[in-house]
């Protein structure tokens, strides 16, 4: 096992670039399966989710080959495999991605149900109800489900919760699907109309995506020959360096970002006091001498997304005067509060979704256990702004979305070592 041993940081500054989003290549590796041909992926982040994905097509009869140092070509197989590993797509919940691709493809997809992060219930039944009205029978025996359609049909869905990963996989479905399908209340994060975009250059037929009503003519016979999908900076990456530069710039650059992407966020930085400039590829963040309080509520993207949730917490702890947060994407979203207040924050959770924030306190280091993805960034975060060294275990959590984190944080005048550490 290893964990991260930090010590805290006076000052950081320069530039940071961002990588490529997770949640963006993780859906273009996927829609592999709806192709019979090759194409590339650019600007690969070197993450643990990506390696994951990668087992899961390898065992579906996808040929992955690395062509450069952030290059992959995937070559879909004549007659992918139906049933995935069920090990691995239990690992990790973008697994569930899959499903709406294979099942289009081969008229059967065979899964169990997908883990990930504890950060809340994370039911699947938008998926299942979406692809049943596609026209597939749903079956489901001890923890395994198994979806059939001999061809799917297009069809008009209503998402009930708006769902990125749901809308994402029913988009992906409706493109071999028979006929014309229409979802509303669709997700729209930057990630769906960058595959979208994508789907499209390669015969696809997708209108809408981004907005909450995307519309697929369906039948398409996609051909990757020559096409590279160029993937989206991650905007979460950039955002959470941006609340870093807040708490401990310094002047710094986040480069290689979208700055609309992070419209929520930076309305939230500037409303606690934040200085930011903007260029058309990057966000300079200054530290302000005070950061005031901002009550904040998670929202679908192109609101406060809850990804930005944890590490604002941190942000908060230090604002002088009292904030509240109100999470309410997921209910499990807020546990690693009790850490932070250990470490010396004044956090009273009200309620699983709410909570109030009373700053500033100083933070003090201590040993604490990364519980998810991006809380474990909130806990590099807070670390890097307590008295004292901090070690974050567990930090396999963390490398699942973040490439080699520590050294990009060194590269700014972190000082962050990956150590090993017992059990
Ligand atoms: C995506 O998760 C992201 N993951 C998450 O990032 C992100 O936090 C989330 O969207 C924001 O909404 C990926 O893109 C791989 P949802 P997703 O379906 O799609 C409920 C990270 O760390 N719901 O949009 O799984 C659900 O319980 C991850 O990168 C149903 O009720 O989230 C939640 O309350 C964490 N039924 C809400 O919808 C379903 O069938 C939104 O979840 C599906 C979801």
């Amino acid at each position: 096992m290893e964990a991260f041993f930090i010590q805290p940081a006076r000052r950081l500054e320069g530039v940071i670039p961002v990588r490529g989003a997770k949640n963006s290549i993780l859906k273009a590796m996927a829609a592999s399966l709806l192709f019979r041909t090759p194409f590339l992926i650019d600007n690969v982040p070197h993450i643990v989710d990506y390696q994951q994905m990668e087992n899961l097509l390898v065992s579906a009869g996808v040929l992955v080959e690395r062509v450069g140092e952030r290059q992959v070509r995937l070559t879909p197989p004549r007659h992918p495999e139906s049933t995935l590993d069920p090990e691995v797509a239990q690992s990790f919940r973008s697994s569930v991605v899959l499903i709406g691709p294979l099942l289009a493809r081969t008229g059967k997809a065979v899964f169990p149900y997908p883990g990930g992060c504890v950060i809340g219930k994370r039911p699947i039944d938008l998926f299942l109800e979406g692809l049943a009205r596609m026209g597939a029978l749903v079956r489901e025996e001890n923890g395994i489900f198994t979806l059939s359609a001999k061809r799917l049909i297009g069809a008009d869905i209503f998402f009930r919760k708006v769902s990125v990963t749901a809308t994402e996989t029913l988009m992906m479905a409706a493109v071999l699907a028979r006929g014309k399908t229409v979802l509303s209340n669709a997700a729209r994060e930057p990630e769906i109309p960058a595959l979208a975009e994508f789907l499209n250059l390669c015969g696809a037929r997708i209108s809408g995506a981004g907005t909450s009503t995307i519309t697929i003519r369906g039948g398409a016979k996609l051909d990757g020959a020559r096409r590279v999908f160029r993937i989206i900076p991650d905007r979460v990456e950039a955002g959470s360096f941006a609340i870093l530069a807040a708490l401990r710039g310094g002047r710094l650059r986040v480069a290689n970002c979208v700055p609309e992407h992070l419209a929520g966020l930076l309305a939230a930085l500037r409303e606690a006091g934040v200085f930011i400039e903007c260029g058309k590829d990057w966000v300079e963040i200054t530290a302000p001498k005070q950061l005031f309080p901002v009550n904040v509520q998670t929202r679908e993207y192109p609101g406060f997304v809850t990804d930005f949730q944890s590490p604002f917490m941190v942000l908060l702890t230090q604002a002088v005067g009292m904030s509240t947060v109100f999470e309410t994407i997921y209910e499990g979203r807020l546990e690693y509060t009790r850490d932070l207040n250990r470490m010396g924050a004044e956090i009273i959770l009200c309620d699983p979704h709410r909570a109030i924030v009373v700053g500033p306190t100083p933070l003090f280091g201590r040993v604490v256990e990364s519980p998810d993805l991006r809380a474990g960034l909130a806990f590099i975060l807070a670390a890097l702004v307590a008295k004292g060294p901090s070690t974050v275990q567990h930090i396999y959590h963390i490398d699942r979305g973040y490439e080699r984190i520590e050294e990009r944080l060194c590269d700014v005048g972190a000082d962050i070592k990956r150590v090993a550490c017992a059990g």
